[in-house]
């Protein structure tokens, strides 16, 4: 699967009582297969850049285009399709839907997405397997532990095959032997399938094993 995704002179202010700049002139272009590690205090913009890239929080400025179509320029509808399809977003929180099973945690995407029955089964068993869940299928998450938890988060991501993975913390609640093992399991789902890989983190050690690392200065206003 090919895909490129440019991010160009990307700006985001918050509106409020006080303005907040939160990312000011973001520029990045990632190919297919590429990963970058976006790292920086809290408040530097981390997740503000994932936001916008999701399609879930508008730029105030720049472009954002994937495949050479411009996100901020696309319908509701589009957008709707673009989150669905073409990213994958992976959270601090797992998120997971507590009263679904793993299998069916991680088919819920394919399920909205309305594939075949098989084509589920077929997709779900195949995530399983390359995170090494299987066992816990028909497991709820609660008898899971975070790192059990954090890996069907990335199937769910995963389930659409989508070309953008975004990763905002996926460790921040896991302890450093858990860290190390989701960590190296998103880097090994990216590599393999080409992927577009961003994720944001304050770990030094994922930092470390990062092969392109954007540092993001401490906003003053
Ligand atoms: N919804 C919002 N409304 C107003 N200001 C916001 C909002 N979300 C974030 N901010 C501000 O924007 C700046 C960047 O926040 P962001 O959450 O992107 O940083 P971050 O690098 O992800 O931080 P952390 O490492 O703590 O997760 C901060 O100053 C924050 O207070
Ligand atoms: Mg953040």
């Amino acid at each position: 699967m090919s895909g490129k995704l440019i991010i160009e002179n990307l700006e985001k202010v918050y509106k409020g009582e006080v303005e907040t700049i939160a990312v000011r002139d973001f520029n990045l272009s990632l190919n297919s297969g590429e990963s970058a590690t976006l790292a920086g205090p809290s408040g530097s913009g981390k997740s503000t850049i994932l936001l916008c890239i999701a399609g879930l929080l508008e730029p105030t400025f720049g472009k954002i285009i994937s495949n050479g179509k411009l996100v901020n320029a696309f319908t509701e509808e589009e957008l709707v399709d673009y989150r669905r399809q073409t990213v994958g977003i992976v959270f601090q929180s797992y998120n997971l839907i507590e009263y679904f099973t793993v299998f069916e945690n991680i088919a819920f995407p394919l399920w909205i997405a309305q594939k075949s029955k098989k084509e589920i089964k077929e997709r779900v068993e195949l995530l399983l397997d390359e995170l090494d869940i299987s066992r816990y299928a028909q497991t709820y998450p609660r008898f899971l532990s975070g790192g059990e938890q954090q890996r069907v988060a990335i199937g769910i991501a995963l389930a659409n095959n989508p070309q953008i993975i975004l990763a905002d913390e996926p460790t921040g609640n896991l302890d450093r032997e858990t860290a190390d093992i989701v960590i190296n399991l998103l880097f090994k789902e990216a590599q393999e399938h080409k992927k577009i890989l961003l994720l944001a983190t304050h770990d030094e050690k994922i930092i470390e094993k990062s092969k392109q690392v954007i540092s993001l200065e401490k906003r003053i206003i």
